[in-house]
Parts: structure tokens; C-alpha cells; sequence
């Protein structure tokens, strides 16, 4: 049996992840320093999974702690790289702390790895690195260029690229893929498990749910004068249990070996642009919630229109994002009514 070590396996796609690695028969170690998670969610992943995982509570900057990990669980044959400082406002205000965290991380783990001969990394890329692409190259795919990053996390994700290219270039044995995801939302079906934002949520579906639940007075439209067909940004939101399966696979392809390239970087999405309006309205539809929304003025940074061509994913990996979109909104509802008691 192989196990799987995840990093950040208690976070939002983390947790979705590491059930569909034990579904399909890993075993995992989790290793978080639980700084934007909670210890519950292992609750809700052996309810889902009938088994628990392996946790271990560290900061991948402490490289003892992660030497130690590899230590303790000889039998690790991949990482996921998933634990990261994520919110892209905060990341503005307090850049070392973004910089210190995403890069001293990665360094320790691939570190670790190499001392104990793991060779085989999963890292979590964000398609923030293709900025906003010309109208040439929408749907993005892997080819499309990388432009410079427009906040400190986002520049994070694409230092951490080179980094493992650099790594891999000085080392034949080591095989990367680099996942580069488009929006994830919402929650496994059970609602065990799903997104638990700290605080007031920067991301659109959080925003949506907790205004339905009465949580919020109103969700901020952030502005409705985009050059796109309703006026609101459009986006690819992908299913986050299409987006976890996609990591199976990734691990699947660097054990079975037979690769493209010694790092291989793939999109994740759907290959669907939605818009802002588009989400809300089907929210509503489907969940037959009210979500009041007010059009506001635009939200600095953000990208007018952004989506995936996946056909690489599709092709190589042999997965495809297809949980319809009403199935999804549906699932992030069930989550935020599990977490508020509402019947
Ligand atoms: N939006 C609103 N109101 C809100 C929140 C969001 O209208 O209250 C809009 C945004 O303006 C944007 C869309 O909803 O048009 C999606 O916004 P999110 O914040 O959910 O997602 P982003 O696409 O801005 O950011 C996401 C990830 C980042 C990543 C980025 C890459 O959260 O980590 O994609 O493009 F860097």
C-alpha cells in the first residue's frame, strides 16, 4: 500500500483530497499547522471514509518537524503540496510574512524529500499566474504566458514553480506536476466536509452561502461594467471533488511513471466561464435561497475574464471536471447549512 504525505490536508481542497486518496486505497499523513483549519475536519473525513488519516500537527517552516515526518513514515512514496497562505488581499499587506511562509515551506519540504528520497511532488499552482491573458489566449492553456504576478501571494506560486523546476533540473529522479487550478467551490456530497473561511470570506461561493444563511445583509457585485456579456467577471469555477480526484490522478501518473516531462503542469477547470451574476442567479435557482446583492464599484486586482482550456488534463490525466454546476452551488448550500443548523 502506498501512502500519500499531504501538506495542508486539514485546508479546503486538502481535506477533499485526502478523501479521495483513502477511497482509492492510500494510506495518508496529514501534515498542517492547523493556522486556517480545525481539527474537526478529520472527524468529518473518517465519517466520509470509514478510516482516518494520519495527522501530524507542524509547520512545514520547522524542517525537523518534516525531516521527522519522513522519519516516522518510511512507506511515503508522494507529496502533495498543498499548505500555503492563500488570501490574495492579505498577502498585499504583509508581504514577508506570504513570502517567508510559501517559499520557506517549499524549500524545507523538497528539502525533506530529497534527504529521504521521495521523488515524487504534487504542488498546488493557481491559474493566477497567467494574469489576465489576451483575448487570444482564452481558454488558457498551459502554453499561454506567464505575466507578472499582480499580488505577493500570486508571485508566490510562481516562485514556487521555478523552484521545483530548478530542483528537478539538478535532480533526474525527482518528477513534479504542477496543478494550476481555476476557482474551486463547493463541499463533498455527505457536507462532512467542505470550505471553512476565517472570518469575513474573500471568495465569491463563501460570500453567496453566508448571505443565503442570513450571515451576511448582502453580497457585493463587484461591479457590472466588465466588457463580458452581463458586464460581471466571468470565471471557471471547478467542482472541488472533481478538483481533488484530479490529485489522485497526478499521484497515479508519477508512480506509474511513463512521463512527458520530468515536470508536467497541468490546468484544472472546467473549460466553462461563468459569471459573477451568472453563480448568483443558479445559486438561487437550484437552492431556492434568496441571496439580496447590490452592484457595487469594481474590486482593485481583479481580472476581468479568466477560464480553462483543460483538454491537457483531459487527455493526459484521463479526468474531466463534469459535476454540473447546480450540483455543485447545491452542495456548497448543504455545507453552509450544516455548519449553521439549518434545516
Ligand atoms: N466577487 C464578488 N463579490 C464578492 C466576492 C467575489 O463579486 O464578495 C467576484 C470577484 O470580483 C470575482 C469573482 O467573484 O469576479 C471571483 O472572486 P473570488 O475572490 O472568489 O476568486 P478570484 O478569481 O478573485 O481569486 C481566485 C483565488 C485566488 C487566485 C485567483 C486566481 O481565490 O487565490 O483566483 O485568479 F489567486
Amino acid at each position: 500500500m502506498s501512502r500519500v504525505l499531504v501538506t495542508g490536508g486539514t485546508g479546503y481542497i486538502g481535506s477533499h483530497t485526502v478523501v479521495c486518496l483513502m477511497q482509492q486505497g492510500y494510506d495518508v499523513t496529514i501534515v498542517d499547522n492547523l493556522s486556517n483549519s480545525d481539527l474537526k475536519v478529520l472527524d468529518g473525513i473518517s465519517g466520509i471514509v470509514g478510516r482516518r488519516p494520519d495527522f501530524v500537527q507542524a509547520d512545514c517552516l520547522d524542517g525537523s518537524a518534516l525531516d521527522a515526518v519522513f522519519d516516522s513514515f518510511p512507506d511515503i512514496c508522494a507529496v502533495i503540496h498543498f499548505a500555503a497562505s492563500k488570501a490574495v488581499g492579505e498577502s498585499v499587506e504583509k508581504p514577508l510574512m506570504y513570502y517567508r511562509n510559501n517559499i520557506g515551506s517549499l524549500l524545507n519540504l523538497l528539502e525533506s524529500m530529497r534527504s529521504h528520497k521521495v521523488n515524487r511532488l504534487v504542488f498546488s499552482s493557481s491559474c493566477t499566474v497567467y494574469g489576465q491573458p489576451d483575448k487570444a489566449h482564452l481558454p488558457v492553456d498551459e502554453s499561454a504566458p506567464i505575466q507578472k504576478a499582480l499580488s505577493p501571494y500570486g508571485n508566490t506560486k510562481q516562485i514556487n514553480e521555478d523552484i521545483i523546476q530548478d530542483t528537478a533540473h539538478a535532480a533526474p529522479e525527482l518528477n513534479a506536476i504542477i496543478l494550476r487550478y481555476f476557482n474551486p467551490i463547493g463541499a463533498h456530497q455527505s457536507a462532512l466536509i467542505g470550505e471553512l473561511p476565517n472570518g469575513v470570506p474573500n471568495n465569491l461561493l463563501p460570500f453567496v452561502t453566508q448571505t443565503a444563511a442570513g450571515l451576511r445583509p448582502k453580497l457585493r457585485v463587484f461591479g457590472d461594467d466588465y466588457n463580458t456579456p452581463d458586464g460581471s467577471c466571468i470565471r471557471d469555477y471547478i467542482y472541488v471533488m472533481d478538483l481533488a480526484q484530479a490529485h489522485v490522478k497526478a499521484v497515479q501518473r508519477l508512480e506509474d511513471g511513463g512521463r512527458e516531462e520530468q515536470v508536467e503542469i497541468f490546468n484544472l477547470g472546467t473549460g466553462r466561464g461563468l459569471s459573477v451574476l451568472e453563480i448568483v442567479k443558479t445559486f438561487m435557482e437550484v437552492t431556492g435561497a434568496e441571496v439580496p446583492y447590490e452592484i457595487t464599484g469594481r474590486r482593485e486586482g481583479d481580472i476581468e475574464q479568466v477560464w480553462a482550456n483543460p483538454e491537457k488534463a483531459n487527455r493526459v490525466l484521463g479526468w474531466k471536471a463534469d459535476t454540473p454546476v447546480g450540483e455543485v452551488l447545491l452542495s456548497a448550500w448543504n455545507w453552509e447549512k450544516h455548519l449553521r443548523n439549518i434545516k
